[in-house]
């Protein structure tokens, strides 16, 4: 008895402490607009920021990470569960001319092209931003089958060569991130 409640209040103060770690991250970042959700990213130093879209069953995103100007990050839904193959991607990266450019990309094999391609949900107001070490996406995504319990993929790379984003370290990191998420807010 005694130990199952302190195993009880080990577990809330760990919970406690993540909850409290993760307000201090992404909750204290401004963007010129309003996103409601955040959350940090257990890998890759990335954060998703969001807002839920109730009338569309869409979400309108920021996915922030770290990254040099010379690499690329990518951010993607995978319907089919959490892994690489069959993620609905978004991709971001310097292009040759000197602006951020941003598309969709759906990784259709484990070694996927990266060039530009539709989706298996609508995307809009899609657009990319570096400051600071840090690359985002803007974007919006959906309608989504059931925002509720959805598999996300997210991901980075260190160089792009000709436009085309080269590809990713297949070791750590890399191979872990991804995740079930809850885009309703509760
Ligand atoms: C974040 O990115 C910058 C620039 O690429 C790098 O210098 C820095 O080490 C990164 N931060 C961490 C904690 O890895
Ligand atoms: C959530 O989705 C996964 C597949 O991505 C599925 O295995 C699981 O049963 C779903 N959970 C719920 C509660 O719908
Ligand atoms: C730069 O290249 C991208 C494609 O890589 C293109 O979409 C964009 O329009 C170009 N921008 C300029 C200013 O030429
Ligand atoms: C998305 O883009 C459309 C057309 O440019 C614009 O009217 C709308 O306000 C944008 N939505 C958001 C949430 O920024």
């Amino acid at each position: 008895m005694a130990l199952t409640s302190r195993s009880t209040m080990l577990i809330s103060m760990v919970i406690f402490v993540v909850q409290v770690s993760s307000a201090q991250e992404c909750s204290n970042y401004n963007f010129n607009q309003v996103f409601n959700s955040c959350i940090d990213l257990p890998v890759l130093q990335a954060h998703l920021h969001w807002n839920y879209i109730p009338s569309t069953k869409s979400i309108q995103i920021a996915y922030r990470a770290n990254q040099t100007s010379r690499g690329w990050i990518a951010y993607a839904i995978n319907p089919s569960g959490p892994a690489m193959v069959g993620s609905q991607a978004i991709v971001a990266f310097q292009s040759s001319n000197g602006s951020l450019v941003a598309y969709p990309t759906p990784i259709t094999s484990d070694k996927p092209s990266m060039q530009p391609g539709a989706l298996s949900f609508q995307v809009s107001n899609l657009s990319a931003a570096y400051a600071n070490n840090e690359m985002t996406i803007f974007a919006i995504l959906g309608p989504l089958e059931d925002a509720a319990n959805v598999s996300h993929v997210w991901q980075a790379g260190d160089s792009v060569e000709n436009d085309i984003p080269q590809p990713h370290a297949t070791s750590g990191p890399n191979i872990q991130s991804m995740g079930i998420i809850n885009f309703i807010p509760s």
